[in-house]
């Protein structure tokens, strides 16, 4: 079958341009096949990376369609059945390839992955030097222990995750979803001591957890199932765990909001704000700063000035008790 290859290509510094090709393919053929056959018979200019050809080695991932994935995973049949591919008026699908976002291009396909390693880095992405001191014999684990890494340790680099991720597209601070998955190994790695440390170091209001907008994206387009937002939330739950709602706007932020539906089915948003940035009173300089914004509310008659509780409060204050437990329940398990 004809298939067209439309390849957003890029010199550094330079506007991107779309180059096409048309080749003759199997459905089974996968896009870096694809990209070879390119490369080798109609064009060597085009550069990418690939390594293993058997989704292992993280080097091939671009966006192919407008998401960031493998290209030695996804196969053109897939493509077009699943209508990732456009419809063209001559009968011709069409495949677009694009580098990975969120990474400056250095040339075509090929993006400098820089700023991702040193992300990396910043969040400690190795067993404790203390935990490993254990002289006499090796430090095992038992294969529950072990178990807890299975997820997190399918992590190939790729960079899928970073490509997509909203929070680093507005936020050059946030390490992003690799790192703060692999984060969550470390505290989940029984052979680990330093997990207090490495909570304080991930409850960052912008290079940490609480960065992350929650967009799912991560999640949705990681090709190894690591599920980083989910790794996100473990370590959140963590946090909150161990800091009581003085310690931080954002904790306070979670805990309140919590509270609030327990008692209300819903957030009373006069407590919400006096308790949240006004920190009960203890907080002027936050106060303050929302006065304007209450009193334009009030002025246009939506402030809120009498509060009623929603109907089924008391259904929805039992089942987040429940829910409440259960966390408490596998966190105690997990230690
Ligand atoms: S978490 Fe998934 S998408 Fe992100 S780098 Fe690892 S394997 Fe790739
Ligand atoms: S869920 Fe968070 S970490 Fe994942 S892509 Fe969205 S903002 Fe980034
Ligand atoms: S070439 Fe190794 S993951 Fe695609």
């Amino acid at each position: 079958m004809e298939v067209r290859f439309k390849i957003i290509r890029q010199q550094t510094g330079k506007t991107p341009k779309a180059q096409t090709y048309i080749l003759d393919i199997e459905p089974g053929n996968t896009i870096l096949d694809c990209l070879n056959r390119i490369k080798w018979d109609l064009d060597g200019t085009l550069s990418f990376r690939k390594n293993c050809r058997n989704t292992i080695c993280g080097s091939c991932a671009m966006r192919i369609n407008g998401r960031s994935s493998l290209a030695c995973k996804e196969n053109v049949g897939n493509e077009i059945s699943q209508g990732f591919a456009t419809k063209n008026p001559d009968g011709v699908p069409e495949i677009t390839v694009a580098p990975l976002g969120n990474f400056p291009v250095i040339k075509d396909l090929i993006v400098d992955m820089s700023s991702f390693w040193d992300n990396l880095e910043s969040v400690a992405p190795y067993v404790s030097t203390a935990g490993r001191k254990i002289p006499e014999r090796e430090f095992l684990q038992t294969p529950a222990e072990r178990s807890q890494l299975d997820q997190t340790g399918n992590c190939i680099m790729c960079g899928a995750c970073y490509s997509e991720c909203n929070a680093r597209e507005v936020n050059s601070k946030f390490v992003g979803p690799h790192a703060l998955a692999k984060a969550y190994r470390m505290i989940a790695d029984s052979r680990d001591n330093d997990t207090q440390n490495r909570l304080e170091r991930y409850n960052d209001t912008e290079s940490g957890v609480w960065g992350c907008t929650r967009c799912y994206y991560c999640n949705e387009v990681c090709p190894m199932g690591v599920d980083p937002m989910d790794q996100i939330t473990k370590i959140k739950q963590e946090i909150l765990a161990k800091k009581d709602a003085s310690s931080s706007r954002t904790i306070r932020h979670r805990k309140v909001m919590i509270d609030l539906v327990k008692k209300g089915g819903w957030i009373d948003e006069r407590k919400f704000a006096l308790r949240v940035v006004g920190h009960n009173g203890r907080d002027l300089k936050g106060l303050l700063g929302i006065a304007p914004l209450g009193l334009r509310m009030l002025t246009k008659g939506k402030f809120p000035l009498t509060f009623e509780p929603s109907q089924g409060t008391q259904q929805v204050g039992k089942l987040i008790t429940r829910v409440q437990n259960v966390e408490e329940k596998v966190h105690l398990e997990t230690k």
